[in-house]
This record gives C-alpha cells, structure tokens and sequence, in this order.
C-alpha cells in the first residue's frame, strides 16, 4: 500500500476481505474470528464491522458491536507494515460516526493490562481507563 491512504478507504467487511482480514488478525495478536462466528455476528450491525482497504489490500480492521444502550469495539488491528499512519484513527473515527447514527451515547472497549501501545493508543483518542475487572462465564 501506497503512501495515498484516504479516509474514503474506510469501508464496511464484504466477505471476499475475510482471508486479508484473518491476516491482519494474526499479525496483531488477535484472536480470529471463523466464518461461522461472523456470520453470527452480521447478523446484527453489519455496518460496524470496518476494513481500512486501499484497492486490494487491507491494512487494518475493527468490528462493532451496539446493545442499545452501548457500543462495544473489539479485536481493532492494523498490519505491522501499516502502523503509525493514522489507519486506526480512522477506522475508530468512522466507527464512532456510525454508532452516533444509530443513536449510541457511549462506547466501552477492553485492552490487556499489558498491552501499552493499545492504551496509548486509546487514550490518544479521549478513552479514559476504568477499574472494573471483566468477568466471564460459558453457558453452553
Ligand atoms: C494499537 C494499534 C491498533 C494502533 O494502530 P495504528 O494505525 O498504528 O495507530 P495510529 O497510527 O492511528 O496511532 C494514533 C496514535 O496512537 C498512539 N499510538 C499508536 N501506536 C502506538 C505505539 N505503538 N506506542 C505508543 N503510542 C502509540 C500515538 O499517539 C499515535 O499518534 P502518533 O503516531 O501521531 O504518535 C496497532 O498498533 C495494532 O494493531 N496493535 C496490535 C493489536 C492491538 O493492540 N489492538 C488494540 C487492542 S485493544
């Protein structure tokens, strides 16, 4: 990719990404999400899952969630060969105009305690941290 990166390259996940966006999940330590679990998951919001694409090739990649009360960022990656140029600023910009339309007042995301570039990142764009500890249960 190609020094010309334009915010008009945010765009909504169409599933011929999916191999490019598995790639850029694994170079940034995320877990990946299968198809079957996508799928799942566009059943609602399919707007909230955003690549950061510049012709054939995705540099990053963020999905959305919105409850009705809140929204909810997860698994947010840029590819290595694409930091520091701002990709996730804007697809982070995008998101939050697209859960302002859908009426959303507040976005929660978790980051890894150990994970400083992420905070750093967070708090660059007015993320403040809480001290609530996550708890999880399966049910299936
Ligand atoms: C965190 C991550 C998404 C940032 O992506 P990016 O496209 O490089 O971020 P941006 O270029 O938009 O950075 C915006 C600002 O965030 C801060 N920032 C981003 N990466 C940083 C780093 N490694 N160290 C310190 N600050 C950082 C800086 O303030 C930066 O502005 P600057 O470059 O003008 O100094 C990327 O490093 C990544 O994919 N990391 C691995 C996965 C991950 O941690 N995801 C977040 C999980 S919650």
């Amino acid at each position: 990719m190609g020094e010309g990166f334009r915010v008009s390259d945010i765009r909504q996940f169409r599933w011929s990404d999916y191999d490019r966006v598995v790639e850029v999940w694994r170079q940034s330590g995320a877990d990946v999400l299968s198809r079957a679990e996508l799928e799942a998951k566009l059943v609602r919001d399919p707007e909230l899952f955003l690549v950061a694409a510049a012709g054939e090739d995705i540099a990053g990649v963020v999905l959305g969630t919105y409850d009705g009360r809140r929204g909810w960022i997860f698994r947010l990656g840029v590819h290595p060969g694409h930091r520091r140029r701002g990709v996730a600023t804007r697809l982070i910009a995008e998101l939050e105009v697209r859960f302002r339309a859908l009426g959303c007042p507040r976005i929660n995301l978790l980051v890894r305690p150990d994970n400083e570039a992420g905070l750093r990142f967070w708090q660059s764009l007015g993320y403040l941290t809480y001290p609530d500890v996550l708890c999880s249960k399966p049910v299936s």
